[in-house]
Parts: C-alpha cells; structure tokens; sequence
C-alpha cells in the first residue's frame, strides 16, 4: 500500500483513461476523488468498482476550465479530509485538423482545457500542498508534445506546454515538499486513441517498437509510481510510457 492514507484528485477519472488511474491509485490505498465533467454515471462506475474492491472513492463534478469549480471542489476536499496529497490532470481533449483549416473555437477550447484547465487544477492543489509541505502532482501529457503529430497542432502545442509548465512548477515549489511530473502517453487501449481513424491508428502502430497499443493499466502504474514516495527525488520528469513511439 504505497498511497495508505493519502488522498488524491483525479481530473477526467470517469472514462478513458481516467477509470485506471483511479483505480490504481486507490489499490494502493489512496481516497481517490473521481472528477468529471459531464459522464456523472461513468463517474460513480468508477467509485462502486473501487468500493467493491475494498477502496474509497467518491465523485465529483470539476469542469477544469472554470476556476470557481476547481477550487470549490478541492477546497471541500481539504475541509473534508483535512489534506490532499496527490493531484492527478487527466482531463483532455483534442481537435484534430489542419491549423490552417481549424476554427476558432476548437484552438480557443483545446487551450483552455488541457493548458489553462491543468494551471488551475495544479493552483488549487498547490496551496494545501505547499501548507502541509507535502505533495504530489502527475499531469497527463501526450507524445504529441514531443514529437510531430500531424493533424494535432493544437493538442500537440497544449501538450508541450503541460510539459514546460510541470519543469517551471517543478522548480517553483521543489523547497515546499512538493513534487511535480507528468506522464507521457502513446497510444493506449482506453480513450481518445481508441477513437482514431483506423488508417491514420495503424499507421501510429507501425511505429511503436513493442508493436502494441499500451493498456490503460500500464500508464496507471506510472502514475502511482510518480504519485508515491517511491519517486520522492524524482521531479520536473516527464516519463514517457509509450512502446518506445518517440524513442
Ligand atoms: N488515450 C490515449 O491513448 C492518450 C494518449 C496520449 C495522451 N492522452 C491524454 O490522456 C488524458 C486522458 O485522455 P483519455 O484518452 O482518457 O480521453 P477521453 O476518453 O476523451 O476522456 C476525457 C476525460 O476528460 C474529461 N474532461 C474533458 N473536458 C473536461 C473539462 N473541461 N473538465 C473536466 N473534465 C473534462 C472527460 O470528462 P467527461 O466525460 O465527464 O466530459 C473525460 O473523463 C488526456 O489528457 C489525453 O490528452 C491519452
């Protein structure tokens, strides 16, 4: 039980991806508070699987482009608690087309979800984290964000600059006890990759050396190590679980 006792907010918890990240993160005995947007029923999918294995889970509703939900929600988990120890930025989406051809709205809501919405999750958390000079950050980043990703230009820009912002942030509170990494995936059995164009998700594959999409469980497990004390002289990392895609 590496996360006995802990407590952690999991943006996004309710599907993809998300539903592993909490689930693992709660068999290693952490709380976890399941965040989602829209998917309410996902939401307390997830929190019943993990209490019919013996976990504490609950749901919360957290729109991550809007400050007054992000802080509200983990200000109740902090007077709920009394701490919170891991925040994990799962909540993304994507638009994929040529930037010459992308409208307005779709760049503008990319931004503003996967930037802005992990800068708000990641302030929120920091003041309690920084209070208690304990604490553990883990944002979901994306191969997109270190390598070129046709058609993803504005995903793969809100990815690399998740990645800049977790080495600054890294540094601006490594002296109150407070870690900060990301994680960063390939092409995973869960989510949005599993919604790929088949052509364009074969072509993907073709690349990856360990010739597989990667499961949900296996980027979970990156995540724990990164939320734990396992990785307690680890930060401003971005570790990359992707079959070897960007290698
Ligand atoms: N799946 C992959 O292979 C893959 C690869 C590389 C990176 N990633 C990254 O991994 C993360 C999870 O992706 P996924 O594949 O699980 O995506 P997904 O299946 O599309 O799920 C997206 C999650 O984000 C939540 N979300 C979206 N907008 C939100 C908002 N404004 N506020 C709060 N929550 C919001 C959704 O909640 P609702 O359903 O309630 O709206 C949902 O839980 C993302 O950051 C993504 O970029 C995924």
């Amino acid at each position: 039980m590496r996360l006995a006792d802990r407590v952690a907010i999991v943006t996004g918890g309710s599907r993809g991806l998300g539903p592993a990240i909490c689930a693992e993160l709660a068999a290693e005995g952490a709380r976890v508070v399941v965040g989602y947007r829209r998917s309410e029923r996902e939401a307390a999918e997830v929190v019943a699987a993990i209490e019919s294995s013996g976990g504490a889970a609950e749901a919360a509703a957290i729109d991550v482009r809007e400050s007054s939900s992000v802080n509200a929600v983990t200000r109740a988990v902090v007077a709920r608690h009394g701490r919170l120890d891991a925040l994990v930025t799962s909540a993304g989406i994507h638009h994929d087309a040529l930037l010459a051809t992308m409208p307005d709205d779709a760049l503008c809501d990319v931004m503003r979800t996967n930037v802005e919405g992990t800068m708000r999750c990641a302030r929120a958390a920091l003041r309690p984290m920084m209070k208690q000079r304990a604490g553990a950050i883990v944002a979901v980043a994306s191969v997109a964000g270190i390598r070129a990703s046709v058609g993803q230009s504005s995903y793969a820009a809100s990815k690399g600059a998740v990645l800049a912002l977790v080495r600054t942030l890294a540094a601006e509170v490594g002296g109150y006890g407070v870690r900060v990494n990301a994680v960063v995936p390939g092409v995973f059995d869960a989510g949005m990759a599993t919604r790929t164009p088949r052509d364009r998700a074969e072509a993907v594959l073709a690349q990856v050396p360990l010739g597989r999409r990667g499961a949900a469980r296996e980027l979970a497990r990156a995540v724990v190590f990164l939320a734990s004390d396992d990785a307690a002289y680890v930060t401003g990392h971005g570790l990359v679980v992707d079959g070897g895609l960007s290698a």
